[in-house]
């Protein structure tokens, strides 16, 4: 089965053609970044516009580079929750019109499950259950995953995102847009052990493994004043200042993740989204040789339309779809044993 995926809940324009929820043989991403880059941060209606102008070329592309005619495809989704709706509401259209026009089913993705999907969509499958570690710009969720759709959420962020604290953290520092790549370019030049931050206490947490950003990114924001007055701002050095956040940063994930294996007796863990790209988090995680832990490739781990052509396959193959009346949606609708 051939299935077209698109995404556009952000800053990426992506479309992607997959074979059987395994075999990638499109996978196109048109970032916005360079126009989002001067606000250092997404600019809500200028995202929205891009998909608008794109999305029939982004389409076309991944159609042509799979060697697919409209007439070839046999399913076709979009992600619909969650994100910006004006961005999720462009793609989530372009998919209904397009399986309106081809008669093929249509279905509403769920962003999060998709970013969980994207780790099997190389060589290796990892078995079921497994925890899932799903680290994006929006969403932090530590989870127990049984099914593709069979998701039980065990920790969460009770603030920021872990990506938002690399993101608010680089825009403090003038480091770069979109943060999480500039602050881990930056570590790998500095020393880890000179800024010491403070690990947070979580009382109010709903889960037992449940992570806060918001006091790392004060204290870590807070640096520049501290410098400032004693008036040696100048001498503050960056990249220390990024390998001591982003160490700090994946303790807090690790301590979590560990936490949650330890619970329900699960080593192997699947992860996901934007800041699964880090490269500490990768290398912290590989020295715990009782876990097995599977990351997506790189080009997997940000928004693609692959890791949604690859989930709504699996919806497809079981008999699954989606009414035209689904619509965006900004939150994540609640994880629950079946999902969506
Ligand atoms: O999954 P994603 O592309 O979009 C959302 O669904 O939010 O994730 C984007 C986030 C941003 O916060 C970005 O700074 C972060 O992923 N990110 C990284 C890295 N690459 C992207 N964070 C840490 N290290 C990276 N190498
Ligand atoms: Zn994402």
């Amino acid at each position: 089965m051939t299935v077209l995926g698109i995404e556009t809940s952000c800053d990426e324009c992506a479309a992607a053609v997959v074979e059987d929820g395994k075999t990638i043989l499109s996978n196109v991403v048109a970032t916005q970044i360079p126009f989002h880059k001067e606000f250092s941060g997404v600019v809500p209606e200028i995202a929205s516009r891009k998909h608008t102008e794109w999305i029939y070329g982004v389409v076309e592309e991944a159609l042509l580079k799979a060697g697919k005619t409209p007439r070839n495809i046999d399913g076709v989704a979009a992600t619909a929750h969650p994100g910006l709706v004006g961005s999720l509401l462009v793609g989530l259209t372009f998919a209904k019109a397009f399986a309106w026009a081809t008669r093929v089913p249509f279905l509403a993705c769920d962003h999060m499950l998709a970013h969980l999907y994207a780790a099997r969509l190389c060589e290796n499958n990892p078995e079921y259950p497994y925890i899932g570690l799903l680290v994006s710009g929006g969403h932090t969720i530590i989870c127990r995953v049984d099914n593709f759709d069979t998701v039980e959420v065990l920790g969460t962020t009770i603030d920021d995102a872990v990506g938002e604290a690399f993101d608010k953290v680089a825009k403090h520092y003038g480091l770069g847009y979109p943060g999480g790549v500039y602050i881990d370019e930056a570590a790998r030049k500095g020393d880890a052990g000179v800024f010491e931050f403070p690990m947070p206490n979580l009382h109010k947490g709903e889960h037992r493994c449940d992570v806060s950003y918001s006091g790392l990114k004060t204290a870590v924001v807070n640096q520049l004043e501290q410098f400032r007055k004693k008036g040696q701002a100048g001498s503050l050095n960056l990249c220390d200042l990024a390998a001591s956040f982003q160490k700090t940063a994946v303790e807090i994930l690790i301590r979590a993740l560990l936490r949650a294996c330890r619970d329900t007796g699960i080593n192997t863990v699947v992860s996901g989204g934007g800041v699964a790209a880090n490269s500490y988090l990768r290398s912290r995680l590989a020295q715990y040789e009782t876990l097995n832990c599977v990351f997506p490739p790189l080009e997997l781990c940000g928004d693609n339309g692959a890791m949604v052509a690859g989930l709504a396959y699996q919806y497809f193959a079981r008999g699954g779809s989606s009414s035209f009346s689904e619509t965006a949606s900004a939150r994540v609708k609640e994880f629950k044993r079946r999902y969506p």
